[in-house]
């Protein structure tokens, strides 16, 4: 069979209401887009047909206070505290980093491929990771990585909302997202994590803070071991110190070093269809650049990009020069805003 040929029994069957075929015809074109390399398409499919059955159990009145009422308020709630969904396309090659940090994702990325391997032989397997540093340079980016190289949903968690929101509540949200992540086989990023410290800030009751801490370091210790932890924060000084043990590997993303702004320049620019003169002029403004965040400076650089092709008098030529004074301008002017 070809897609096709499964879209045309999906049509046929929704058509036609009837359900069980057309279940088994998604479920059919799941495991031919698995097959066929088209893993993000299968894993959004499986979290739809996933959704709808959880919604199928729930929908329709329900008395209040009932089993079946109990799981929608439950589905709504959950619905309020997931940000989103999603699959990647974003590969270890998209990130610029030290080759430390890229050796140290490539070796938690194994543990996950050779997960059969490690059970068999009773081994512990790395399933939590830290990423820390100044913002703009990568710690969501590499989260997104991972679950690109790991062929796995990923549930971005919004811990503002949970911290914030019905404060008595945060423990027993934060347990019933570990809990569908764990169903869905999905990933769970936390990003933000320091917004747990704010608990302080909202909370008359100071116990709260320390309880929701317990949870969520309970949460880690009882960890399938298939299930998988993304944090990030840019202040690593905010997160308590015993859940900072808890996790198998904490990374810092640094900003960047000549180097790596040349990587990042080489990345932006490998359409082929923009670039610079002389070669002189970038590596000053490389040179400039240094103290600046790696989204900063990839901004400033598509910035250039966009003024000089509005200068350009043919609008359809192939290659556009980049003009490399208004790029200078504008890192000096983010040099200066950072020195505010
Ligand atoms: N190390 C990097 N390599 C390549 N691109 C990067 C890197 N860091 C940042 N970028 C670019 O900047 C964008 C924003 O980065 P990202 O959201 O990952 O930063 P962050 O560290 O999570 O910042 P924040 O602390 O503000 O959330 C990325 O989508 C990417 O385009
Ligand atoms: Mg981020």
């Amino acid at each position: 069979m070809t897609q096709y040929d499964y879209i045309k029994d999906i049509a046929k069957y929704g058509l036609e209401n009837d359900y069980e075929k057309l279940f088994q015809a998604l479920n059919e074109l799941v495991d031919y887009s698995k097959k066929s390399n088209k893993v993000n398409f299968a894993i959004q499919l499986q979290s739809i047909l996933k959704e709808s059955i959880r919604q199928q159990q729930v929908s329709g009145l329900s008395i209040v206070g009932s089993p079946k009422h109990i799981l929608k308020e439950d589905e709504r709630e959950l619905a309020d505290l997931i940000l989103e969904k999603l699959t990647s396309d974003y590969r270890l090659k998209d990130l610029v980093c030290t080759e430390n940090v890229i050796s140290e994702l490539q070796h938690f990325i194994k543990e996950h491929q050779f997960l059969d391997l490690l059970n068999k032989f009773e081994l512990p397997v790395s399933n939590k990771v830290l990423f820390h540093g100044p913002s703009g340079c990568g710690k969501t980016l590499a989260a997104y990585v991972l679950a690109g190289e790991l062929e796995k949903l990923m549930i971005v968690v919004n811990l503002g909302a949970i911290v914030s929101s019905k404060l008595g509540e945060t423990s027993k949200n934060l347990a019933k997202i570990f809990k569908r992540a764990a169903s869905e086989n999905a990933i769970i990023f936390i990003d933000e994590l320091d917004s747990l410290g704010k608990v302080r800030d909202y909370s008359q009751d100071h116990g709260e803070m320390k309880r929701v801490v317990n949870t969520i370091l309970q949460l880690f210790d009882y960890l399938p071991k298939e299930s998988l932890i993304i944090a990030a924060t840019n202040q690593i000084n905010m997160i308590d110190e015993a859940l900072r043990r808890r996790f198998d590997l904490v990374l810092e993303l640094e900003k960047p070093d000549e180097r790596h702004v040349k990587e990042l320049i080489d990345k932006t620019l490998q359409s082929g269809h923009f670039v610079f003169k002389n070669k002189k002029e970038v590596n000053d403004i490389i040179k400039q650049s240094l103290g600046l965040s790696y989204y900063t400076i990839q901004k400033t650089l598509i910035t250039a990009i966009k003024r000089s092709l509005f200068e350009q008098v043919d609008k359809d030529a192939i290659v556009t020069v980049i003009n490399a004074q208004t790029w200078k301008e504008l890192i000096a002017q983010e040099q200066l805003n950072l020195a505010k």
